[in-house]
């Protein structure tokens, strides 16, 4: 049974000790650390293979145990097709690999997966992956929160239930998140959370998305200002639909609503973006590792659109 939680920040009595200040956290002992919930969903896999690939070590969270199981053995299938032999490598669990030569031929500890199964929308993932990072002792480079949430069609439908759970999940999940890391971030330290076109661009079709994607965008300017005189920065990327299985959710929904077939609201949407395209997940992953990089300082509480050009509003 999980022991209770601490009343005043939600981790668990006994969980491990937050370090006092940031900059408490020593430097320069091998790969820095990036947490990443959602891990296991079409983008998330893939951000966890960027991070790798940048020679981090990655700590995959997500509810499903079964589900991180199959992110590992997938991450250690691409590991195993790697020609040089020097991809990332896994861990089951919070264990240290030996030192290894990297992709990037520096001798460091070989970057690793590290699984951590809890559910981001209850605040025992605070002490959750708070521990977990704890006993890795590694500073937190990145920390994204990329948990999907249920499509429930459009305003006038979505029951009330699915927009509260929608907001407690994207946003109080990027709460929680901060909150578990916060003792291990330091200077330079990334705070991304995965939002998403329809925050900016209400339609009548997407109201779980509509609803905390915007909020989303506010809270991670708050962590801008709260975070900044530390150095750390915080970051909204906002793609635009991606040809996943969640947006042919969201192309069900509308076809539903405007009698139309799955594949002609997805016809449909293509044709709304400038380019005729679609946001992919590599593209996401692409912008979440270049969020890494120190000059990246300079987007601190921005957002990112990556809608394919969708959006016809300024900014
Ligand atoms: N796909 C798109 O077209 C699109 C477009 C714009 C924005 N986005 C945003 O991009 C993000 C990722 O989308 P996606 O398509 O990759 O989603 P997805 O495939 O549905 O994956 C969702 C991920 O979140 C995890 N998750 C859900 N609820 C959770 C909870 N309570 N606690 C911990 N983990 C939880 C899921 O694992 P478990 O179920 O095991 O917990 C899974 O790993 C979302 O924020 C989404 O809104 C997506």
């Amino acid at each position: 049974m999980s022991p209770p939680l601490d009343a005043a920040d939600g981790r668990r009595a006994g969980a491990a000790a937050p370090m006092t200040t940031s900059t408490a956290m020593p430097a320069g002992h091998g790969p820095e650390l990036a947490v990443v919930v959602g891990a296991t969903g079409a983008m998330g896999r893939v951000i966890v293979q960027a991070l790798l690939a940048r020679g981090l070590h990655v700590m995959a969270v997500a509810r499903s145990a079964d589900a991180l199981a199959g992110l590992k053995a997938e991450v250690e299938a691409a590991a195993r097709g790697h020609a040089s032999g020097l991809a990332p490598g896994v861990t089951p669990d919070h264990a240290a690999r030996p030192a290894a030569p990297t992709a990037s031929g520096t001798a460091s500890a070989a970057a690793t997966l590290h699984l951590c199964p809890t559910d981001i929308a209850d605040d025992r993932a605070i002490a959750d992956i708070g521990a977990a990072v704890a006993a890795l002792g590694r500073p937190v480079r990145i920390a994204v929160q990329g948990a999907g949430v249920a499509t429930a069609g459009g305003v006038l439908e979505a029951p009330t239930a699915a927009l509260v759970q929608a907001v407690d999940i994207k946003v109080g999940g990027l709460v929680r998140l901060v909150r578990a890391v916060e003792p291990a971030l330091r200077r330079q330290s990334r705070i991304v959370a995965i939002g998403g076109h329809y925050g900016f661009e209400p339609s009548a079709y997407a109201a779980t998305a509509g609803v905390a994607n915007a909020a989303l965008a506010n809270l991670v300017r708050q962590y801008s200002w709260a975070l900044g005189e530390r150095g750390i920065t915080a970051h909204l990327v906002a793609p635009g639909p991606a040809d996943t299985e969640r947006l042919h959710r969201v192309a069900a929904a509308r076809g539903a609503r405007d009698g139309q077939s799955t594949a002609e609201v997805l016809e449909a949407m293509r044709a709304e973006s400038a380019i005729g395209a679609f946001t992919t997940p590599e593209q996401i992953a692409w912008a979440i590792a270049l969020l890494c990089d120190p000059q990246a300082d300079a987007l601190a509480g921005g957002t990112l659109f990556m809608d394919a050009g969708r959006r016809k509003g300024l900014p």
